[in-house]
């Protein structure tokens, strides 16, 4: 460490090294971005002039960094998934604390292997479970620590996917096939029964699960339609074309998703890349195998039961979350927390503001969890209190295991004790 300023090697400069290295743009006094490794040139040298890295310090892959004598207090790994364990065991040998993109890694095995590299080192884990860092979560956290509805006895949790992102994220992009990257449930929802068993508060027993990829297969494909959006004539009638996704004025996605198409995201570059790359396809002509909507049933130890629901289907919105307890019954949707008291027969209501009063920062993604992620991250590494971050090694391995055995229910139509 520099002066209290914690030094900083990211490891994938994509959509997530950047976002979380805009901490040290906002906190200069607080962290410092000292190296990269990262292969695609254009992401990469935009990188290195915005955190102005030295040379030495810039690299095409993260072996080449882990080659050199330790060059950071941290690193950030925001690789894909199936990228994970090696550079994860590689700096945690090295002495880095890791903050680790999820999900830690595809299997249970491999999972285990960081958590026995990062304990070995003794070095500090937060992996980036951004959903427990968000007001919202530490506001129902509390409240339920305080009792307001007595004892937790069901939950119905919604992760509502969003019907443009699935086409973005799950049918065209990254998260599409199971062998190139992992399962849906664990890209998209080990959030969510991480999420799910923190707000528990105890272990998880017993999983049953179905799920399927039911529309985004060829035989759905309208007739007429073309291979691409923009040589489609019936695109005008589609609500998944890239074409609205992506292009003029009025697109759907925000300029962190056209950023993922190409680094310069100008109209026509956008243009160019629904003509040549994946995001150009018709969703019913990918390559995509992932489920569309999954169910998860749960039940915990003192025989609680919790249903989660993970679906394409529905706009762009948060999680809804109801619980039902032996005082009371509470909802929340990420803004809003309504406790319902069946002593009083009152409803009292918490508006919860996502960035606190007087925070500015361009990091507000997931309702400002990645913001208060790196926050708590950095000043953990600070204080080198692994008790001050929320998603450490064991809570975080857990909820994975969860994720698997959700998994193995659905594809052996079984239920799973853990
Ligand atoms: N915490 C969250 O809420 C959240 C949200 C989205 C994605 N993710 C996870 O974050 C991870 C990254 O996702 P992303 O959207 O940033 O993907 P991305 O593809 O934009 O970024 C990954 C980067 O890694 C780089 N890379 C590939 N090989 C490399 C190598 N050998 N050495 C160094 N870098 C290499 C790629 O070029 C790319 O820039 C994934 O595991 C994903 O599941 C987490």
């Amino acid at each position: 460490m520099c002066a209290n300023k914690v030094t900083v090697l990211v490891v994938g400069a994509g959509a997530r090294g950047e976002i979380y290295a805009r901490y040290a743009l906002e906190h200069p006094d607080r962290m410092q971005v000292v190296g990269v490794a990262e292969p695609r040139e254009a992401y990469r040298q935009q990188f290195v002039a915005q955190h102005k890295i030295a040379p030495n310090n810039v690299f095409c892959d993260w072996q080449e960094a882990a080659a050199q004598p330790k060059m950071a207090d941290v690193v950030l790994i925001c690789t894909q998934d199936n990228m994970h364990k090696d550079p994860a065991v590689a700096f945690a040998n090295l002495g880095y604390h890791i903050l680790l993109e999820k999900p830690l890694a595809p299997t249970p095995e491999d999972c285990r292997i960081i958590i026995d590299a990062v304990k070995r080192n003794n070095v500090l884990l937060a992996v980036a479970h951004v959903l427990r860092y968000t007001r919202y979560t530490q506001k129902l956290k509390s409240l339920l620590d305080d009792g307001v509805i007595g004892d937790i006895v069901s939950m119905q949790h919604l992760e509502p996917v969003g019907y443009w992102h699935q086409a973005h994220s799950f049918v065209r992009g990254n998260w599409r096939n199971e062998a190139e990257s992992s399962f849906m449930l664990l890209q998209k929802s080990c959030h969510d029964l991480d999420w799910i068993r923190y707000i528990m508060g105890d272990n998880c027993k017993d999983v049953g699960s179905f799920g399927s990829l039911s529309h985004f297969v060829k035989e759905n494909q309208p007739a007429g339609a073309a291979d691409r959006c923009l040589d489609c004539q019936v695109e005008a009638t589609c609500p998944w074309s890239a074409c609205k996704i992506y292009l003029g004025e009025n697109h759907k996605c925000t300029p962190h998703f056209r950023r993922v198409l190409t680094a310069d995201p100008s109209e026509e570059n956008v243009r160019q890349a629904l003509r040549d790359g994946p995001y150009g396809r018709c969703v019913y002509r990918c390559d995509n195998d992932v489920v569309d909507h999954q169910v998860v049933n749960l039940r915990f130890a003192h025989q609680q039961t919790v249903t989660f629901t993970m679906t394409a289907f529905t706009k762009m919105e948060d999680r809804k979350t109801r619980l039902f307890g032996t005082r009371g019954y509470l909802e929340g949707d990420g803004e809003q927390i309504r406790v319902f008291d069946f002593l009083t027969d009152k409803e009292t209501v918490h508006q919860i503001e996502e960035i606190a009063a007087g925070t500015q920062t361009q990091m507000g993604g997931h309702g400002g969890g990645d913001y208060y992620l790196m926050d708590r991250f950095i000043h953990a590494v600070m204080a080198n209190d692994q008790n001050m971050i929320l998603s450490g090694p064991d809570e975080s391995l857990e909820s994975h295991l969860m994720v698997f055995a959700a998994e193995r229910a659905r594809k052996e139509n079984s239920l799973v004790t853990l």
